[in-house]
């Protein structure tokens, strides 16, 4: 059944239409996603999380159960659909899709209303750092439970530092970020991975810094691997294509060194 139709040209998705031949329901979402699926791997391809990377992350919001999530880069949404859903069943209150193209906003809200999540999923568009502040500014976003890293990936170590000095990476807050290790992401795995003495030793290094996030802030860090074969043209999927290997780290803020819940042991590194 065809429930989605996507207007595309080569570098722009300006425009979708429907048809509605099934009633929402609390599943209807999936719906969305496989139509979703189906349109990257027979008409062109999305840089979307995908069918099995997803899971990992519906996994994680099962078990932290967060009220606030906010993701950095919504693309069409497909992302901004599979966790929310989580999100609402756990019981969560909201779902911040921060995104920069106006375009691609617009396609994150028709979709997201589409899959029943309008009211869970608020689409911001703009520069995610900008978005960040404003929100943290007009008293909207206090905190975030869990962070979806999935953008341009030299600025995730940026936005985080943004998060961590808006107060917004609380004990307990959770980081998922994409890709770190192909295409890569040495700088933001160093950086989530560093010591509270290694972070204030760089930051004393630079005159001046531009951001200094909170260096007291002390994540245990894991990596999550696997295999995509979803979201690939028919033609080119095979399942132990390197391409198709896919990252994640999770990194669960654990406590702040010098705070109320001070703990200044080495950061940890064990799996949690
Ligand atoms: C890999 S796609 C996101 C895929 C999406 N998370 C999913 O899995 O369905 C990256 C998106 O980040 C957006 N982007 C790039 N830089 C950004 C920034 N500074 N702030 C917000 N969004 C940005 C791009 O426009 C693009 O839509």
């Amino acid at each position: 059944m065809c429930i989605l139709i996507m207007g595309v040209s080569t570098s722009s998705y300006s425009s979708y239409s429907t048809i509605p031949t099934w009633t929402k329901s609390r599943e209807t979402h999936k719906k969305v996603l496989d139509a979703i699926d189906e349109f990257g791997r027979t008409r062109k391809y999305l840089m979307n999380i995908g069918e099995y990377k997803s899971k990992t992350v519906v996994d994680l919001i099962k078990d932290r159960k967060p009220q606030v999530m906010v993701e950095l880069g919504g693309y069409v949404g497909y992302s901004a659909i599979a966790f929310a859903a989580a999100l609402r069943e756990c019981g969560g209150s909201v779902y911040y899709s921060l995104e920069k193209s106006p375009e691609f906003g617009k396609v994150i809200v028709n979709l997201t209303d589409l899959a029943g999540l309008g009211n869970v999923i608020k689409v911001v568009v703009g520069s995610s750092s900008d978005s960040l502040r404003r929100l943290h500014a007009d008293g909207a976003l206090t905190q975030i439970d869990l962070l979806f890293l999935d953008h341009y990936k030299p600025l995730y170590t940026q936005y985080l530092k943004i998060c961590e000095e808006l107060g917004l990476i609380k004990v307990g807050t959770v980081l998922a970020a994409d890709n770190v290790i192909k295409p890569g992401n040495p700088p933001y795995l160093e950086y989530v991975r560093s010591s509270v003495e290694k972070k204030n030793r760089d930051l004393a290094a630079i005159s001046e810094p531009e951001l200094k996030g909170n260096p007291n802030l002390i994540y245990e860090s894991r990596l999550v691997e696997g295999w995509e074969p979803s979201g690939v043209p028919n033609k080119v999927r095979n399942e132990m294509n390197p391409d198709h290997w896919w990252t994640l780290d999770v990194a669960k803020n654990c406590s702040e060194a010098n705070g109320g819940l001070a703990q200044t042991a080495p950061v940890a590194r064990e799996p949690y």
